[in-house]
């Protein structure tokens, strides 16, 4: 199978906190490590495989002002060309917004003449340093601001921060509109969680604990479940490798439910959840062997 490069643009000015979410879904840094981290010099570069054949080729471009004039002009076919993403961080608290929505404004033009369809995610970042009541209203007017400037450009915005999951749902949205036969993969997920009788089965990429894809035969009330679950499982998965062990498999039964999650293919853990007391564990494992090639 050959593999799918996308090209995936991480920009925003100085200091928005670029480096520091690269660093906590891709490398495994916890929130209060990016406190530590220097400015970065020009583009960084990064490749991470998701799904077998699908590989993100990520260019995290270094906000400060010098770098930034130069990916509008010296640099500015090779920056913008062939982008399937591009991923614009405001920092809410900045003393400059007018400067950085110039400096969106120039991406979008460099975008649409360099890229034949490209998705645009502003997230508009540090959301914990605004005052919980005012969160939303902030966010509106930001998104009001970007969909004035972004045009007939397929945009999606975010709230978020380093601090909780919001984070990772915005990057799992990300992530999952660049996967390949998204609905082929989605079909496969509902007749699997039909077949073994779960409530829901949720497919996280396995390196980052992205999620991917989940199919829910019931009604939840936690919207933001996912992300918890991923973070959870990402801080568990740490303290497995400081203690020399390898997060394999874990189960979670009480008088409500039962969880499994495991590893699934070589790129992705799939938990599932059963509330059904005829759905015996042994018997959902079984049922998760025979579905991994299928999903291979
Ligand atoms: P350049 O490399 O100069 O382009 O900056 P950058 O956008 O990569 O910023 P970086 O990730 O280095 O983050 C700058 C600072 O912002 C760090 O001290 C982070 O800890 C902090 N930061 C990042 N995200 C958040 C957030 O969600 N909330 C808060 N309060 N601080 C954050």
């Amino acid at each position: 199978m050959q593999n799918q490069w996308k090209k995936v643009l991480l920009m925003g000015k100085s200091n928005a906190g670029k480096t520091s979410m690269r660093s906590i879904i891709f490398a495994n840094y916890i929130a209060r490590e990016t406190t530590r981290l220097g400015y970065t010099q020009d583009v960084e570069h990064s490749h991470v495989r998701f799904l077998g054949n699908l590989v993100l080729n990520l260019w995290d471009c270094g906000g400060q002002e010098a770098y930034m004039e130069s990916y509008f002009e010296s640099q500015r076919d090779h920056i913008f060309r062939n982008v399937a993403v591009l991923i614009y961080v405001f920092d809410i608290e900045s003393q400059q917004m007018a400067k950085d929505m110039q400096y969106f404004t120039l991406c979008i033009d460099a975008l649409k003449t360099n890229s034949e369809n490209p998705k645009v995610f502003c997230l508009v970042h540090k959301m914990d340093l605004v005052p919980e009541e005012t969160r939303d209203q902030v966010f509106e007017k930001q998104e009001a601001l970007i969909r004035g400037v972004v045009g007939s450009l397929d945009t999606t915005c975010f709230q978020t921060s380093i601090w909780d999951e919001t984070l990772y749902r915005a990057w799992s949205q990300i992530v999952y509109s660049l996967i390949p036969n998204v609905a082929a993969l989605e079909n496969h997920l509902a007749s699997f969680c039909q077949g073994c009788g779960a409530d829901e089965v949720v497919l996280f990429e396995r390196a980052t604990f992205l999620v991917i894809s989940h199919s829910t035969q019931k009604a939840f009330r936690d919207v933001h479940r996912f992300e918890k679950i991923s973070n959870i499982i990402k801080q568990f998965k740490l303290s497995c490798s400081k203690s020399q062990a390898q997060f394999n498999r874990m189960q979670i039964k009480n008088s409500k439910f039962t969880a499994i999650i495991d590893a699934f293919t070589p790129t992705t853990c799939i938990m599932v959840i059963c509330s059904d007391p005829a759905a015996l564990p042994a018997m959902t494992l079984v049922n998760i062997n025979n579905a991994r090639s299928y999903f291979e």
